[in-house]
């Protein structure tokens, strides 16, 4: 069945209270409105409609998809008004168009689908679920035998029909066709002087189309977003069923209400994460691999078996199997460790490689190091890497002791098997198997006394 989607995301967000547009406000790391186009993927729509108006440039410049078109709604004149912009931008031949909205991020692919397969380009189908608390939301007027009616807006609703509970939740599918038609006729007689959409459900009774409604799986797929507290909750809704998704999956988890992934996070066997980790972009842990609390790992992969303990951040690195990294360790884009490597407390690496058990364990800097097998660095010690204008390597053999406190000037080479002595500034190679010290000779003087120093 061949489809149209639009997506409405001209609107202001005023209660955001924000300058930020309000489709462009992220949830999960993800903006609202890519959520909802993220989740048209599936469905293979011939076309791909994003009605755009407050904000337009920047809505339009964070949007990505296959073939989107972008229509702009200036002024905002309603939500029917929003429609008739976009009829000369849809595929005639699709004779299904469904209609999604930008602020309603948690809509599945599956209900979108079911929605547009029950219009089957010839009725009209709206997707509506039954709220405790309806209050704000068009209600779904139908008759003594149980069809659809019509939709009346919350501030057009009498008391009685105040009090119905199925809402329409703003998204429907229509034949094509006939939303052209239908929309092209719409008034704004109503309390907000507005173009609404929903009055093409009487329109669509009144010609005698049928009228269904599919009634959502969840309250939170369609949520919408209109203040920082329903974004909040529905963050924390989205962020329970990723955690209950993991831990079906076996992953255990300190406290599923603690944990937020903002991205993709693949998980092996055996895997436990402590609370309060943020996992952002697409992130891999290993068989076993044990994530203490506080951590934030971003598009890293960490192999089996590793530890990575509290208050840890880690980004665009690959730890290697078995590792131990942290506490406050910090791992940079390029950090590359080996099997069993030791990163420590307060050791930085970026862009630099370690072979298998070398150690860091102590306030250390790498930067654009290689680093060989077992290599103990020792604490304090830094690689100075920028000369001011540019970066240069340092390359430390296998079995290679550096002591503490080192400050290793690159470009340098320090060979296999070399000590260097604690509190070394090196800024020449250092021979392999050699100890090799870069500081005063220490002496004592005996016969020396304290200068005595009188207070004026
Ligand atoms: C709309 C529905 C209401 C439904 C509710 C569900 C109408 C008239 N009412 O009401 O029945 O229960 O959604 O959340 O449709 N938009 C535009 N251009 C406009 C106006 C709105 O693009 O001129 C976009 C908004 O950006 C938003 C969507 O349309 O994504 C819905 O607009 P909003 O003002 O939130 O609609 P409601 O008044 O909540
Ligand atoms: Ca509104």
């Amino acid at each position: 069945m061949a489809l149209n989607i639009v997506v409405m995301a001209a609107g202001k967000g005023t209660r955001m209270k924000s300058a930020r547009p309000k489709v462009l406000h992220r949830l999960a790391g993800t903006s609202l409105l890519q959520h909802v186009l993220n989740s048209c993927v599936p469905l293979q729509a011939i076309r791909t409609v994003v009605i755009t108006g407050h904000g337009a440039d920047e809505v339009e410049a964070s949007a990505h998809g296959d073939g989107l078109v972008f229509v702009r709604q200036v002024p905002q004149l309603g939500t029917g008004h929003a429609i008739q912009q976009v009829l000369g931008a849809l595929d005639a031949k699709a004779s299904t168009t469904l209609i999604l909205n930008g602020d309603v991020p948690l809509i599945r692919a599956d209900t979108a689908a079911t929605l547009a397969g029950a219009c089957a380009g010839s009725q009209l189908a709206l997707l509506t679920i039954e709220l405790a608390d309806a209050s704000g939301y068009g209600r779904i007027l139908r008759d003594a035998a149980g069809g659809v009616r019509g939709i009346v807006e919350h501030k057009d609703a009498s008391a009685a029909q105040r009090s119905i509970r199925e809402i329409y939740t703003g998204m429907m599918a229509a034949p094509t066709a006939a939303l052209k038609r239908w929309v092209m006729a719409l008034q704004n007689h109503n309390a907000q002087g507005e173009y609404y959409l929903t009055d093409i459900v009487a329109m669509a009774v009144a010609e005698g189309v049928p009228v269904v409604a599919t009634q959502a799986a969840s309250e939170t797929e369609v949520l919408g977003v209109n203040s920082p507290v329903q974004l909040a909750d529905l963050e924390r809704r989205f962020q329970r069923a990723h955690a209950e998704a993991l831990m079906e999956a076996g992953v255990r988890l300190a406290d599923p209400a603690r944990l937020d992934v903002r991205g993709t996070l693949h998980c092996g066997n055996e895997v436990e994460i402590d609370v309060n980790c943020v996992f952002e972009g697409e992130v891999r842990l290993g068989d076993g691999v044990c994530i203490g609390p506080n951590c934030v790992i971003r598009d890293s992969t960490i192999d089996a078996g590793a530890v990575i303990h509290s208050f840890s951040h880690i980004e665009g690195a690959h730890v290697g199997p078995g590792a131990l990294v942290g506490p406050f360790a910090r791992l940079r884009p390029g950090a590359k460790l080996g099997e069993a490597v030791h990163i420590g407390n307060f050791v930085e690496v970026k862009n630099s490689t370690l072979a298998a058990g070398a150690k860091a364990n102590h306030l250390a800097y790498l930067g654009d190091a290689d680093v060989g097998a077992r290599v103990n660095y020792g604490a304090g010690s830094i690689t100075a890497n920028y000369d001011g204008a540019n970066k240069h390597r340092t390359v430390i053999g296998a079995d290679v002791h550096i002591g503490s406190n080192c400050v290793l000037v690159a470009p340098i080479h320090i060979g296999d098997g070399a000590t260097v002595g604690g509190g070394s500034t090196l800024s020449k190679n250092a021979p392999p198997g050699q100890l090799t010290v870069a500081r005063a000779r220490q002496t004592s003087i005996a016969a020396w006394s304290r200068p005595t120093k009188t207070k004026r």
